[in-house]
């Protein structure tokens, strides 16, 4: 009985979502708003959370951990920790190389990290937020990556890791860059929340570092609401990431679960009498970043369709890199060489003598109801928040000035159709040869 109630109210979940897609009203040029980013969610997402809420299983469990098996698996590495955001992911893989346990390998305050100083800020904040000092370079303009020789000429004694973005699901040379922090002995973070699922000379981004990061966000390649993910190949990194995600506990029996390790009142650590329950015995300064099985079973339900997804950003910004080939003003974007990117956005600037502004080209695509976004940050350090912040730059940051003035972005993601792509390309080319 009490199945078959269950089984109804996901008949008319269902059903709710079918009415509700049919009363939807197709693109109407100029009145459908073209959103830049986010999520696409069919019936089987939404029985999906139903389902789950009618279970209760409100906190992390065994829908979590399946996610993680198989999240792991379709990018190619061992272990995947959920986390709340991807900012929560950045927080987690900069504090876990700072564990006491990799010994001279530890990142400690004040060593340096280079990152891109044209990025999203919660890439870098958790350096500034450990007292790491960030090491700003400068990216290209159509890649909107940095190069292996802006990172060579950031190095100095003091360096002891390299943290950036794959920007707007661009990869950068990631093959080159993992090189050099091999033979430098470096951690590497990849950022990889843009960027789900491209790949660099063949491999998948987010398998070349020390860890990876991902964001479940509505805007990103898959979606949990809010959401991000530390994968790592090392079992090593793996089990501090755990530690420190939950809590900073020194037990790794799953929630709800007691004495996997046979060994619970047996142990004896720190200055803790011997026996103390492992646990509350705890081993890192940790945090509670986990997500739920709520959002865990959204994220199995999206994750049987992040092919598909991927494919649709690839199609959306060949359509839209056709189109707008060889329009006056504008500077397109191009995949890093050897790269086939897994595209967050379609990213353009505008020249120099474009002879028209930003701002006038993003009012006229916003009263066309096309949505835009800036490239994130601009150059980081014109930004309030970092005004009194302890970093250094390497080189000029030409590139990033340049992005922080004279570029945006308009959407690729699954919600956007060719009809729309036409659209966007044809108001684009009205607006510049108009004003060129
Ligand atoms: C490159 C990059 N890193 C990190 C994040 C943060 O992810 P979240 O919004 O899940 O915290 C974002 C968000 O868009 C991002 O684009």
């Amino acid at each position: 009985m009490v199945d078959e109630v269950k089984q109804l109210i996901l008949e008319q979940t269902r059903k709710l979502h079918r009415d509700r897609a049919a009363g939807e009203q197709g693109f109407v040029p100029g009145v459908t708003p073209i959103l830049p980013s986010g999520a696409v969610l069919d019936e089987d997402d939404r029985t999906a959370l139903v389902e789950q809420a009618l279970e209760m299983r409100i906190a992390s469990g065994a829908a979590a951990l399946r996610f993680e098996r198989l999240f792991a698996r379709a990018i190619g590495v061992r272990k995947a920790h959920l986390t709340n955001s991807g900012s929560a992911a950045n927080l987690l893989a900069v504090a876990s190389l700072g564990a006491p346990e990799l010994g001279e390998r530890r990142l400690r305050a004040g060593d340096e990290v280079i990152t891109v100083a044209a990025s999203f800020p919660t890439t870098v904040n958790p350096l500034l937020q450990h007292g790491l000092v960030p090491v700003f370079v400068d990216v290209d303009l159509r890649t909107y990556n940095t190069t292996l020789d802006r990172i060579e000429a950031a190095l100095t004694p003091k360096t002891r890791a390299v943290m950036m973005a794959h920007t707007m699901g661009n990869p950068f040379p990631v093959a080159e860059i993992a090189q050099l922090c091999r033979d430098r002995g470096l951690f590497l973070v990849e950022d990889n929340c843009d960027a789900v699922l491209a790949t660099y000379q063949g491999r998948v981004t987010g398998t070349f570092g020390d860890y990876s990061t991902v964001s479940f966000y509505p805007a990103h390649h898959l979606t949990m609401g809010e959401g991000g993910c530390v994968l790592t190949d090392s079992l090593e990194l793996a089990r501090i990431v755990e530690s420190m995600r939950d809590w900073g506990r020194d037990c790794w029996c799953e929630p709800g679960q007691d004495n996997k390790c046979l060994k619970r009142f047996e142990y004896q650590l720190g200055d803790l009498p011997y026996g103390y329950d492992h646990k509350y015995i705890f081993s890192h300064v940790g945090y509670n970043l986990k997500t739920t099985d709520i959002q865990a079973a959204l994220g199995l339900s999206q994750l049987t369709k992040i092919a598909d997804f991927v494919d649709a950003r690839r199609r959306n910004w060949q359509r839209l890199r056709e189109g707008l080939d060889g329009v006056p003003g504008l500077i397109l974007p191009e995949a890093t060489p050897g790269s086939d990117p897994s595209w967050f956005g379609f990213v353009i600037t505008l020249t120099e003598d474009a002879g028209f502004h930003r701002r006038e080209m993003v009012d006229f695509l916003q009263s066309r109801k096309i949505g835009t976004r800036l490239l994130f940050a601009g150059n980081l350090i014109r930004q309030p928040a970092y005004r009194d912040a302890v970093y250094r730059v390497s080189g000029e940051l030409t590139n990033s000035d340049i992005i922080t003035e004279r570029t945006f972005w308009i959407g690729v993601y699954p919600g956007v159709t060719a009809e729309m792509i036409d659209y966007m390309v044809e108001s684009i080319k009205e607006f510049a040869q108009r004003r060129a």
